[in-house]
């Protein structure tokens, strides 16, 4: 039997262009409006068609001034044919619809068609399963709880769609230049990449094959991007959705966590032995078991006698502590969350007016309606109430929202005016709007740490997001890179697995690979399910425990390195990991574009990870240039492959030649952090003949003041002279102290990292 994804076709649409088109088509126009920048936004309006109550998905579109002539590279326009044309400054076509089927219709399903040309190849598309390039697949865009909808086979292996988060965002890169097309709708959305399975040629007469992408509801809307680099194409992207802001400096700390932790006791455990083996950690998770009858917002009083005192032990200690909090409420009349709910109106109604009712943990459940301005208000009102218990953060699940065996869609928003369609994929994004507005209602001054399993295009401003519920196998463990090197260029950089895999048995040798593949991610969790065994890393070997506690180590020691990365992301947009291809030209020669087994973390570090259980030996792609392999402690030339062999206590782990990475001194035992007394890790080899540059930044971790412009900024700036590595810093702001720094020149003590 065959088991296929089903997705609205072409065929079963009529088109603008089609001179058969029923009324409503016919009176349907598209219009281009010409953003600043090289951002266009393509749209089509029929109130008797798609509902016009408005759903603000929040894209800063910043429509170009008329009275300017913009400087923009490209022009897009609908020509005579009804045919959208896209071209570069020059001229040169980028992208064009299939002549007579640019916009089609059925029903309130509407899509639009391109020409695929044969360079084209596909990125991007947030969260999707392998392989990392998008070419030839199918996707769907609409927030799912991955174990309940999908078999547990098709989990295991990797071969679902769709996933908790939806970013309908395809990235077409053609040889070095780069299209962004962006559906802006949170309806059901799909993308279809795959020309050969959906007949496209056989419906437009078409001899080039084609791709389409569409909703099947709401508004239609599409924005289009260039980039003439992956870099570009991805700031002006971030532009239109907006950056994670600066994480507190904990949050980049390691993180442990496991379903069955729910008590002060548990928390107490995890202190204790994460001291006694000296391994630093930061925040220590709760996860359901810690409620009284799962009713969000409260405490067990068999788990803890007192929240208020405890939290504050193990704050006392230096520990962040983050509870889990769903958005389902149980229904029972003698639980104030639910009564002042009600009261206050504020959760979603079924069609016929009453409380839509899901079964989750609690059983019985009503879901706060999100869309509604009252009930955020409410849900910071509720979040400010139990973060006076002490918790740093909070960890949103179910929000996809997870309804259990009940269909989420009667679950309908806005007293029930706005269907469920209309604002499925949404739901996550304002949980965690409300979330943080509840956080910064408690403490206005202090940034929040939220992690999210479901998101949408933009969730990035309020929330970062784990990969989801995952296995322990080798499957997720290869999937995790390009997974999360997609979802870095849809806008997601706070990312990061369960470290260990999820669900089944994690072993000593899996949890290895899993730390020393992900220790750099942006956000390090260990976590595992109810009925897995714990895997916290001094449960296996001493040999784990001891490679394990390095990785970790290592980790903190590049804290500096790692958090001047995500200030550095707020401004531009440039994620955190990054594809080979978004730092170096992807050339015939050395082929970048398909490899999800290797990445970059910022522009300096490149990682090449053992990710295949059976792998004794690897090729790793080294760009052009010269690179510091840390394990050999030797410059290797790049343009070319290289086979490296496994060994348990290191990873392969690259340099790139003319970079400055700010550390932390020493070994790294226990999570005090001191961004001022760094070491700089200089790689500037003999043949590097320019200045290399590094710009860093110091500030509280914690509070908003940087951007009142307040900080401690270095400019520090290096060269090779006959041999000898030279480094000059100049202060630009003291306002956190002076920086002092020694010089690990990589040409005599490169591999002392290791
Ligand atoms: C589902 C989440 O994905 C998982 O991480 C969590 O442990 C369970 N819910 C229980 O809360």
């Amino acid at each position: 039997m065959y088991l296929l994804n089903k997705y609205p076709h072409p065929a079963n649409c009529e088109f603008v262009t089609d001179p058969g088109a029923c009324e409503d088509v016919r009176t349907i126009r598209l219009s281009i409006d010409a953003g600043k920048g090289d951002v266009y936004r393509i749209t089509a309006a029929n109130p008797a068609i798609w509902q016009t109550e408005s759903i603000d998905t929040e894209i800063a579109f910043e429509p170009r001034d008329p009275s300017r002539r913009e400087t923009g590279n490209t022009n897009l326009e609908l020509n005579s044919a009804g045919q959208i044309q896209f071209s570069d400054g020059q001229g040169k076509l980028l992208l064009e619809s299939v002549p007579f089927f640019t916009f089609g219709v059925s029903g309130t399903c509407w899509l639009f068609t391109f020409r695929m040309t044969a360079d084209m190849q596909f990125f991007g598309l947030g969260e999707k399963q392998r392989p990392f390039e998008r070419s030839g697949g199918s996707y769907k865009f609409w927030n799912v709880d991955v174990w309940a909808d999908h078999s547990t086979k098709s989990v295991r292996e990797n071969k679902y769609d769709p996933d908790y988060i939806s970013i309908p965002y395809v990235i077409v890169k053609r040889n070095n230049t780069y299209i962004g097309m962006l559906l802006d709708s949170p309806c059901c959305s799909f993308v279809s990449l795959n020309d050969r399975r959906m007949k496209m040629n056989q419906l437009t007469g078409d001899k080039q094959p084609s791709f389409f992408l569409g909703a099947e509801n709401g508004p239609p809307s599409l924005f289009i991007v260039y980039g003439p680099s992956l870099r570009k194409l991805t700031r002006t992207f971030h532009r239109l959705v907006g950056t994670g802001s600066r994480p507190p400096l904990w949050a980049l700390g390691n993180h442990q966590c496991k379903w069955g932790y729910a008590a002060f006791s548990d928390l107490t455990y995890l202190a204790d032995n994460f001291e006694k083996h000296r391994i630093p950690v930061d925040g220590l998770w709760l996860d359901i078991g810690y409620m009284d009858g799962y009713r969000i917002f409260t405490y067990d009083k068999k788990h803890f006698a007192d929240p208020v005192k405890d939290i504050a032990k193990i704050r006392q200690r230096g520990y962040h502590v983050v509870p889990i909090i769903d958005p389902g409420v149980k229904r029972d009349d003698n639980y104030a969350v639910y009564q002042n709910g009600k009261a206050r109106d504020v959760f979603c109604k079924n069609p016929q007016g009453g409380e839509f009712t899901g079964i989750v943990w609690p059983g019985l459940s009503v879901y706060p309606d999100f869309l509604l301005d009252e009930c955020r208000r409410w849900w910071a009102d509720q979040v400010a109430r139990f973060a006076e218990t002490g918790i740093s953060g909070a960890w949103l699940d179910m929000n996809d929202p997870a309804c259990g065996c009940v269909d989420c869609t009667s679950m309908l928003f806005r007293n029930g005016a706005l269907s469920h369609d209309a604002c499925h994929n949404l739901y996550a994004v304002l949980m965690a709007k409300a979330t943080k507005a509840g956080f910064l209602k408690l403490q206005p001054g202090k940034r929040t740490f939220l992690i999210s399993r479901s998101g949408f295009t933009g969730s990035q401003k309020y929330a970062g997001n784990w990969l989801g519920d995952n296995f322990s196998n080798y499957f997720h463990l290869r999937m995790t890179i390009g997974k999360s090197l997609n979802l870095s260029l849809s806008g997601i950089s706070m990312i990061g697995p369960d470290i260990g895999g999820f669900g089944g048995e994690c072993n000593a040798q899996l949890l290895i690979d899993w730390v020393k593949a992900c220790f750099l991610f942006p956000f390090f969790r260990n976590h595992a399910d109810l009925s897995s065994s714990n895997q916290e890393p001094w449960v296996f070997t001493k040999r784990t425990l001891h490679i394990t506690r390095k990785f970790i180590r290592l980790r903190y020691k590049l804290l500096p390195y790692l958090y001047n990365l995500y200030i550095h992301h707020e401004c531009t947009g440039d994620p955190i990991l990054r594809p080979l291809f978004y730092e170096f030209t992807d050339t015939r020669a050395l082929a970048l574009a398909h490899i999800d087994d290797q990445f970059m973390v910022g522009p300096a570090i490149m990682q090449a990870p053992f990710v295949d259980e059976q792998a004794q030996r690897r090729k790793v792609v080294l760009p052009k240039g010269w690179w510091f392999d840390l394990v050999g402690g030797k410059w290797l030339e790049g343009g070319r492959n290289i086979t490296v062999k496994k060994h348990d206590a290191s990873t392969p782990l690259y340099v790139r030649d003319g970079s400055i990475i700010p550390l932390q001194k020493g070994v790294r035992r226990d999570n005090r952090n001191d961004l001022n007394d760094i070491e700089l890790l200089v790689a500037v080899s003999p043949r590097f003949r320019k200045k290399a540059h590094y710009t860093y930044v110091v500030d509280d971790g914690e509070s908003f003041e940087y951007r009142s412009g307040v900080g401690t900024e270095y400019d520090f700036t290096a060269r090779n002279v006959r041999g000898e590595v030279r480094v000059d810093a100049v202060a630009r702001k003291k306002k956190y102290g002076a920086v002092t720094y020694s010089i690990i020149d990589v040409n005599c003590s490169g591999a002392a990292l290791f």
